[in-house]
């Protein structure tokens, strides 16, 4: 029987609330640690479905793991090159092995992957990226089918700064024959998060913003290392306790990741303290209309659109959020006007928005992660009770939001 959350709307959010590791960094970090056989330890690894599936992945394809709540230790050598069908359409990321595998083997079977009902999501430049660096792909059935005699170094141009892109190829890259250099490449903090990781493991790389250039190792060794906060659920959580007239504090962030949102808010009069790896945010006033674009880091990031779209059905006069990421990212839009919210979608990907004072409770769906998390942030603020299903969308990317919500005062309960 499917799950909702039950939220009694009005109570304003206040306390502290401890940020964990982050899922986009997680679930690249697992599937690099297919680089090595050596042993691998990772800390401050989320507690989530997505995680969850990553590990099944990386088990089935000859890893040994040992969890210890929120610590890994992974070992062993790849013994299987075909990537299980059901783990990949479960999650895009899962896609993240290709590189590793044909790296690796030589070789490497897996399925075009699923994942968030976010709008068309091809991997065109993750396959154009490998061919250039020696990978013969061919594409069956819904298969990818790699190959190569060894990745050869070379200079790759993405058309687009996409972050899986760049992370399939920093991965072929670092057991390449000598040097790939990325243009253009991503530059988010899970990447610099990656290159870090990889380095720590003896990888030689050097990022320089968009450019990424990738000396091949013959052979990478072992690790302790801590994944990055995540900077998503951190920004979910300011964007509540604003929506709910709070006071909330995120710590264990790292504050520059979050700037782009934390400038966004004090544009429209929050109050937002930044103290070592903490960040403050508080509301004095019903927050004023903003403008938003959605463009790869260090712009807005796309992953906080929904959420800071629920925010400004609550402030004053007509705001305008423009999605440019991806093409179809709106799931939250007829919910939040279920609530109330005066809201409308162009097709050009832009949203319009007539802040109103309040929204009320009623009964939404989820339709992804971040759209979820956008009905949670405008049930807590509305008057009334809110019912939100589809909650198997917000496990794969929030880990204990329920107790984070009630500690923070909310009334919020799943049900069965
Ligand atoms: C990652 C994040 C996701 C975030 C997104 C953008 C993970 C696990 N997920 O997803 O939460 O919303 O970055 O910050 O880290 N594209 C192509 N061809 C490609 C690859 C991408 O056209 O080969 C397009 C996509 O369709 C999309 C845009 O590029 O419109 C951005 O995608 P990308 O940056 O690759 O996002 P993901 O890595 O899938």
């Amino acid at each position: 029987m499917s799950e909702k959350l039950i939220i009694q709307g009005g109570n304003p959010l206040q306390g502290k609330v401890k940020i964990p590791g982050a899922k986009n960094s997680a679930l690249p970090l697992l599937a690099s640690t297919l680089l090595t056989d050596k042993p691998v330890k990772l800390t401050n690894v989320p507690e989530l479905k997505d995680v969850q599936t990553m590990l099944s992945m990386v088990r089935k394809l000859g890893k040994d793991i040992t969890t210890n709540s929120n610590s890994l230790q992974i070992t062993g050598p790849v013994t299987s090159n075909k990537a299980p069908v059901d783990l990949v359409r479960k999650m895009r990321a899962s896609f993240l092995v290709l590189a590793p595998l044909v790296g690796r083997t030589g070789e490497a079977i897996v399925p075009l992957p699923g994942g968030c009902n976010i709008g068309t999501r091809p991997v065109d430049l993750h396959l154009e990226g490998l061919k250039k660096l020696g990978v013969k792909i061919k594409h069956e059935d819904g298969r990818i089918f790699a190959k190569t005699d060894g990745i050869i170094g070379n200079d790759v141009f993405l058309n687009y700064p996409s972050v899986g892109a760049t992370e399939q190829l920093i991965m072929a890259a670092v057991v390449a024959r000598g040097t790939t250099t990325i243009y253009n490449g991503a530059q988010e903090p899970e990447i610099r998060d990656l290159v870090s990781f990889l380095t720590s493991l003896g990888a030689d790389i050097n990022m320089n913003g968009s450019i990424i250039k990738v000396t091949g190792v013959n052979e990478l060794g072992k690790t302790t290392y801590g994944v990055l906060p995540d900077r998503i659920a951190a920004g979910t959580y300011m964007i509540a306790g604003t929506a709910t007239n709070g006071n909330v504090e995120v710590t264990d962030v790292d504050t520059s990741s979050l700037k782009p949102l934390s400038l966004k808010l004090k544009k429209a009069g929050i109050t937002v303290k930044e103290v070592d790896n903490t960040i403050k945010v508080k509301r004095d006033q019903r927050p004023d209309n903003l403008e938003i674009i959605t463009l790869p880091f260090p712009g807005f990031p796309t992953d906080l659109q929904a959420p800071i779209t629920a925010l400004l059905t609550l402030a004053k006069g007509k705001s305008v959020v423009k999605e440019t990421v991806f093409d179809s990212r709106f799931g939250h839009v007829p919910e939040l006007s279920k609530m109330g919210a005066d809201i409308s979608v162009t097709n050009s990907s832009t949203v319009f928005i007539n802040g109103k004072k309040t929204l009320r409770g009623t009964e939404v769906e989820a339709t992804d992660i971040r759209a979820g998390a956008a009905l949670v942030i405008g049930g807590l603020a509305a008057k009334g009770e809110t019912v939100v299903s589809g909650l198997g969308h917000l496990d794969r990317g929030y880990s204990k939001l329920v107790e984070n919500l009630r500690t923070l005062g909310a009334d919020v309960e799943r049900v069965k």
